[in-house]
Order: structure tokens, then C-alpha cells, then sequence
């Protein structure tokens, strides 16, 4: 059997998501998130007032100090402690926490285990190896912006694309090109396997660079950290094509105006900003 190693903290629960987030770019292959919104389990301790508490999911090998210390410093406040679990009883109770999510009239995205309304399009994504399920607020703001910007036809670089729900999202709205980028080769395969799954064996998966990238997209969807954007920003700016846009995501509302400079320097005008909870998502274009 599987063993895992589960690292579980105690947050404020207005840091639970940006301490989720941090636990799915550590390379968490799933992370729970228990607040005042989902009940916990029958037999789990109860949380205080005002708390949530936040469970990654790793493989044995990580090393839990090393992420116990960043987390730590991340999220003043946090009370961190973790064991190692075999696999079973992790495996099945947190797909409680994945409902279907519908984006607009456009589509469904459900895990396997669900249904979409009979007659509706949708996408289905395996939670657990990759981030992406439709389920966070950063990923709903892209997919938001997608089923506003995509058009037959409309070509598309998911950057960071976990699961690879969005370049699959993508390609159910009629875009043409489509290629998924991730630096964690898990997540490559995993957007691969996704791809073929909802019936888009043509969607191209790589963990190539995007530093490395010769290539133009009319759409360039970006939900990674706030810091990796602005690393990244001349390679993101470089890779859309003139009149094309950038969605950029994963950023918390009080990082936006900073991520929002750095591209405005590099010469794309701001157009729109779309917030859920705590999340913000930018629109940017650049110039034709
Ligand atoms: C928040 S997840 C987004 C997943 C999915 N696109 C979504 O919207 O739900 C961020 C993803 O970016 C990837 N990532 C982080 N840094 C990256 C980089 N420099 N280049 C490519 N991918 C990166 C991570 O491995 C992770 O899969």
C-alpha cells in the first residue's frame, strides 16, 4: 500500500485559501480544505472559531519541516502538524469536497464520479494528482474570463496548467491550437491523460519552458503565483500575439496592482480585473 505523508494546518480562516494554494504549489497531490462552510467529518475534532483547517496530501518522500517552516512564514498564525497515512483512508473522503461547477451556459466541469445536468457540455477532471479542478476561486476567474475570449477557431497556451482543465475548457469553447505547459511533469501527463479523456487527443502537453517557447497564442491563460508571473513576465508578454490577451490568475486582490504594473511596463493595457473572495484575475492586451 501507498503510504503519505499528511500535513495538516491550523489558519485564520481568511489565509485558508492563499494556505491551500501554497500546499498545491509545494506539490501537494491533494489538498482539503475544512472551514465554517464544509462540515468536517464524523470523529474529526472540531474547529475553533474562526479557523479552518487545511490538509495537504503528500508523497512520503517530501521533506515536512522544510514545508512546515515556509507555510509558517507564509501564514503568521499557522499551527502546523503532519504524519504519514496509508492511502486509503485519505483517498475516497476528500472527494466530498469536489462539486460540479458550471461555467455560464457555456459548460460543466465534474469530476467522474458526477454527473452534468442531462444535455449539457462538460469537462471532467480526476481531482488529486494535478491542481485544477474548477473548485478555486483562481481557476473559476480564468475560466470565467476563457468563456468570454475563446472563439472557434481562437488559439491558446495554458501556462501552468495542472490538471490541464483549462486548455481542455478551452478547446470545449471551439478554440483551434491549444498547448498546456507545466514545469511539474506529473501535471504534463496528467493534462494529457485529461485531454484524451474528454476527447481532445490532439491537445499538446509539455513541460518545455515557456522561457523557451517560439510561439504566439491569440490567448495566453496564466493561473500560477503572483511571484512566478512576474518572474515570467517578458516570456508570458513575448508568447501573445499582437491584439491577442493574457489572463493572468493566482494572484491575491491586494497583489494585483503590482502583477498589473510589471505587464503594463512591458507594454499590454490593462482592461479588465474580475475578483472572487480573496482572488483577483487580470485581462491584459497586447498592442496590435
Ligand atoms: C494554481 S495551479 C493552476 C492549475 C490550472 N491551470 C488551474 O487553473 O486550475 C499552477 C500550476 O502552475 C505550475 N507552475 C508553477 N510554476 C511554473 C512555471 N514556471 N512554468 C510552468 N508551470 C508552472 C504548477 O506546477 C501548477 O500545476
Amino acid at each position: 500500500m501507498n503510504r503519505y505523508l499528511t500535513l495538516r494546518c491550523e489558519v485564520p480562516l481568511e489565509l485558508a485559501e492563499t494556505a491551500a494554494f501554497f500546499l498545491h504549489e509545494e506539490g501537494a497531490a491533494g489538498v482539503e480544505v475544512l472551514d465554517d462552510e464544509i462540515r468536517p467529518p464524523p470523529g474529526a475534532p472540531k474547529l475553533p472559531e474562526g479557523k479552518a483547517r487545511v490538509t495537504g496530501y503528500f508523497g512520503a518522500e517530501t521533506d515536512p519541516e522544510a514545508i512546515r517552516a515556509r507555510l509558517e512564514a507564509l501564514v503568521p498564525g499557522a499551527v502546523v502538524g503532519w504524519e504519514i497515512l496509508d492511502e486509503e483512508p485519505w483517498a475516497d473522503c476528500w472527494k466530498l469536497h469536489f462539486r460540479p461547477v458550471q461555467v455560464r451556459d457555456s459548460f460543466w466541469v465534474v469530476p467522474p464520479w458526477e454527473k452534468a445536468p442531462e444535455g449539457t457540455a462538460t469537462v471532467v477532471i480526476e481531482p488529486g494528482m494535478a491542481f485544477g479542478t474548477g473548485n478555486h476561486e483562481t481557476t473559476a476567474l480564468c475560466l470565467d474570463f476563457a468563456a468570454d475570449l475563446v472563439r472557434p477557431g481562437t488559439s491558446v497556451l495554458d501556462l501552468g496548467c495542472g490538471s490541464g482543465i483549462l486548455g481542455i475548457a478551452a478547446a470545449r469553447l471551439g478554440a483551434g491550437r491549444v498547448l498546456m505547459l507545466d514545469n511539474d511533469p506529473v501535471a504534463v501527463e496528467i493534462a494529457r491523460k485529461n485531454a484524451v479523456a474528454n476527447g481532445f487527443p490532439e491537445l499538446e502537453a509539455s513541460g518545455v519552458p515557456v522561457e523557451e517557447l517560439d510561439e504566439t497564442f491569440d490567448l495566453v491563460l496564466a493561473n500560477i503565483l503572483a511571484v512566478t508571473l512576474i518572474e515570467l513576465a517578458s516570456a508570458v508578454v513575448r508568447c501573445v500575439r499582437p491584439g491577442g490577451s493574457v489572463i493572468l490568475s493566482g494572484i491575491t486582490v491586494d497583489q494585483a496592482a503590482e502583477v498589473r504594473a510589471v505587464y503594463e511596463t512591458l507594454g499590454l493595457a490593462f482592461r479588465e480585473e474580475r475578483r472572487r473572495g480573496e482572488w483577483s484575475a487580470l485581462h491584459l492586451e497586447r498592442a496590435r
